[in-house]
């Protein structure tokens, strides 16, 4: 009898083609996200579920999910996963690391593009019919070739924003809670500094830490308040990560000039008042949203619960200790 999967949304069929040569796989065809008590009732003797990043995976859920082997997340972010309850289940936990990583470098920068020319601002303004003619100050923006690139947590993402950067001809700053080798940094012309400093001088500030107890409101009234007045702030990393209404009164208050933002910190909900900001680019959690890496995405995690399937170690396991044997 084969294993049992459950795929909690209608996702790309040629690499789940794969996994239904050697699982049951059971996919939520409806154009919306199963709640948590559909989810629940659905697990129960599957072994695998290929869960979406907007998909809560509580505590509960995983020990609904008896026979559950592995969650392979359709996300490389898994805050949305009970990874501790996992790893306490012996559930494999896996993320899909590496093949989005420039397709959300590209998000990110456009956003900053976006911010800074004010694209969307410019076209609502041609489509609602304003555009009279030439005027010399007509939809003046901000550089950022020269500019200074401030990126908060530099490991895969906040790297390739670093190269789409240097491109640009910018000066990149970084901060992590890594740094690198100063060979490194210089081969790479990236400068260390503490956020303190990077928020002083970046023209645009980045995100791309993932969201954990320590990054939740990282950036947020006081970190606002030591950026320039002409600075942006992007974030296409998760929304916690932001304080959205310290956010909010930053640029009602002029304390930024702007904001691109991907995500939010209570998605789908957008802070009312920034949608009437024309300063602030606001797209919907598309960081990762091409066609080539979405199905990149989905045969990763099809690789990983094949992997787990076969008895192996899955390539992108998060909490590789279940495989650890237990110190009793
Ligand atoms: C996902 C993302 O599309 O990979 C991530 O961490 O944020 C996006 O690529 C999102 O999580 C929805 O699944």
């Amino acid at each position: 009898m084969k294993p049992k999967v459950l795929v909690t949304r209608k996702i790309y069929e040629r690499p789940l083609q794969l996994l239904q040569e050697k699982a049951e796989v059971t996919m939520h065809l409806e154009p919306r996200a199963m709640t948590s008590e559909e989810i629940m009732a659905a697990l129960p003797g599957k072994m695998g579920m290929l869960a979406m990043g907007s998909d809560r995976v509580s505590p509960s859920i995983l020990e609904a999910g008896k026979d559950l082997k592995v969650v392979a997340n359709n996300a490389v972010g898994f805050n949305n996963i009970d990874v501790e309850a996992g790893t306490r289940l012996k559930i494999a936990v896996t993320n899909t690391p590496d093949v989005l990583t420039d397709t959300t470098a590209d998000l990110s920068f456009a956003l900053i593009l976006g911010v800074a020319r004010r694209l969307m601002e410019a076209d609502r303004f041609v489509r609602a019919g304003k555009w009279t003619g030439w005027k010399p100050d007509l939809m003046i923006g901000r550089d950022v070739h020269g500019k200074t690139l401030g990126i908060i947590g530099l490991g895969r993402i906040g790297s390739a924003v670093a190269k789409r950067g240097q491109g640009f001809n910018m000066r990149i700053v970084y901060t992590d809670i890594r740094r690198l080798h100063p060979a490194v940094e210089q081969q790479h012309q990236l400068q260390f500094m503490s956020l303190r400093d990077l928020l002083q001088i970046a023209d645009f500030v980045t995100l791309h830490v993932p969201l954990t107890p320590e990054t939740f409101h990282l950036v947020g009234a006081e970190q606002l308040q030591l950026m320039k007045k002409s600075a942006f702030l992007i974030n296409a990393s998760r929304g916690p990560v932001v304080d959205e209404k310290a956010l909010v009164e930053a640029l009602q208050g002029g304390t930024i000039a702007g904001a691109g933002l991907d995500v939010f910190e209570a998605e789908p909900k957008v802070s009312p008042e920034l949608l009437t900001m024309d300063n602030v680019l606001i797209v919907p959690h598309v960081g990762s949203a091409t066609d080539e890496t979405r199905e990149k995405m989905v045969q990763t995690a099809v690789n990983n619960i094949l992997a787990v399937i076969r008895g192996e170690i899955p390539p992108n396991i998060v909490n590789p200790e279940i495989y650890q044997p237990s110190k009793s």
